[in-house]
């Protein structure tokens, strides 16, 4: 059966015994596991939809550039003479070869393709290649890369390879919106001013949407999150009551700040209100971002699915200015949530073998504190359909 002809209604009626109202079924397992399913997630939600590929920051200067995969497609993005960030897809114009096959790195003023040697300029422009002075019928925009729709929000560039892009205040914008009540809530905090304090990249070997579950949902955070419980007791009733328009989880009361032992933070940053201090916030933008402000730092996630078995998080602990200049220690904050993810990650991993197993081809049951998981997976079948 290919994945097209997969009824959509598949999901609600995946068990074969009715489910009591408390249960409501999750996809199929071969929805985690099916290389065409992922096929048909990276035309109609990574090569569709804003995906969040690069921190400004680290293209700091005229042609730094870095490589992201985004669906099946290699984007080249890149800081332009004139202090702009610029997308293309990665592939010469004259024989499709692909142009630039190192990650990241900077060039002077131009790239060229390794192949018969177009060259185009940081604008993307074609700018020279063998023999082109005697053909003046070549035109050196026509022929210039392919530009990819760039934004750029919250200290982070934004692609999007759709010809037509959806409208980003509406999908990523709204998705904030719509967890915090407004975007003041976010801009409080001031992530475009924020630098990276540290950055770590999991190589987890599951599915993006078992990753985007899990972090839905706070059923299983007083299982396999002992330190985050202790920082945030409301997380150990299993109610994801963060998900609550506006809702930030409270930190307990004998805790100083968002750190593994709970010991102090740094001070809060300039703009976090004071309804917002000693509280954390999460937030998912589909369909590969997770947000979570605290008072005094921000977590940002992003994944890079690879195939329908393996996704790349990256992940930034982004503090102020003064706190990365200052080369104060942000070892005990970062290491409460690189706990957390490889607490995670561990559960997605454990579930992966599982998605394959007979056991789960009709899928399995979300738990009441589970149901807006549900949503989620309504939303990627409306999608794919
Ligand atoms: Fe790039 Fe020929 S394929 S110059
Ligand atoms: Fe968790």
């Amino acid at each position: 059966m290919t994945a097209e002809a997969l009824p959509a209604a598949e999901a609600a009626s995946n068990t074969a015994t009715e489910l009591p109202p408390s249960l409501i079924s999750t996809l199929p397992g071969r929805y985690y596991t099916d290389e065409r399913i992922f096929a048909q997630e990276q035309e109609k939600v990574f090569e569709s939809m804003w995906f969040c590929a690069v921190r400004s920051s680290e293209l700091a200067k005229p042609g730094d550039f870095k490589n992201v995969q985004i669906g099946r497609e290699s984007v080249l993005v890149n800081r332009a003479r004139d202090g702009g960030l610029r997308a293309f897809l990665n592939i010469c114009r004259h024989r499709g070869a692909r142009l630039c096959t190192e990650e990241s790195g900077s060039v002077k003023r131009s790239f060229q393709c390794p192949y018969h040697a177009w060259t185009y300029g940081l604008d993307g422009k074609l700018i020279a290649a063998p023999n082109l002075a005697s053909m003046p019928d070549i035109d050196r925009t026509e022929y210039g890369l392919n530009a990819v729709h760039l934004r750029e929000w919250l200290g982070y560039a934004w692609v999007n390879l759709a010809a037509e892009p959806p409208s980003f205040e509406t999908d990523v914008m709204g998705a904030v919106t719509e967890r915090l009540g407004n975007l003041e809530a976010i801009e409080h905090y001031q992530l475009d001013e924020l630098e990276i304090g540290r950055r770590i990249t999991y190589d987890v070997k599951a599915n993006w949407k078992l990753i985007i579950e899990n972090f839905m949902e706070c059923y299983h955070c007083a299982t396999i999150h002992p330190e985050l419980t202790e920082v945030l007791p409301e997380f150990a009733d299993g109610y994801a009551a963060q998900y609550f328009v506006g809702h930030g989880a409270e930190f307990g009361s004998d805790i100083n700040g968002f750190t593994i032992d709970g010991s102090d933070g740094f001070e809060k940053l300039d703009g976090v209100a004071e309804d917002q201090d000693r509280r954390y916030y999460a937030v998912t933008i589909r369909p590969q971002v997770f947000v979570n402000l605290v008072p005094d730092h921000v977590i940002f996630h992003r994944m890079y699915p690879l195939s329908a078995d393996r996704t790349i998080v990256e992940c930034d602990w982004l503090y102020s200015k003064e706190v990365v200049a200052s080369g104060r220690d942000v070892s005990r904050s970062v290491e409460l949530f690189h706990r957390v993810n490889e607490q995670d990650f561990e559960a997605c991993e454990r579930c992966q073998p599982g998605m394959n197993s007979r056991a789960y081809a009709g899928g399995g049951v979300l738990m009441p504190s589970e149901h807006h998981i549900g949503e989620f997976h309504t939303w990627l079948q409306r999608r794919l359909a």
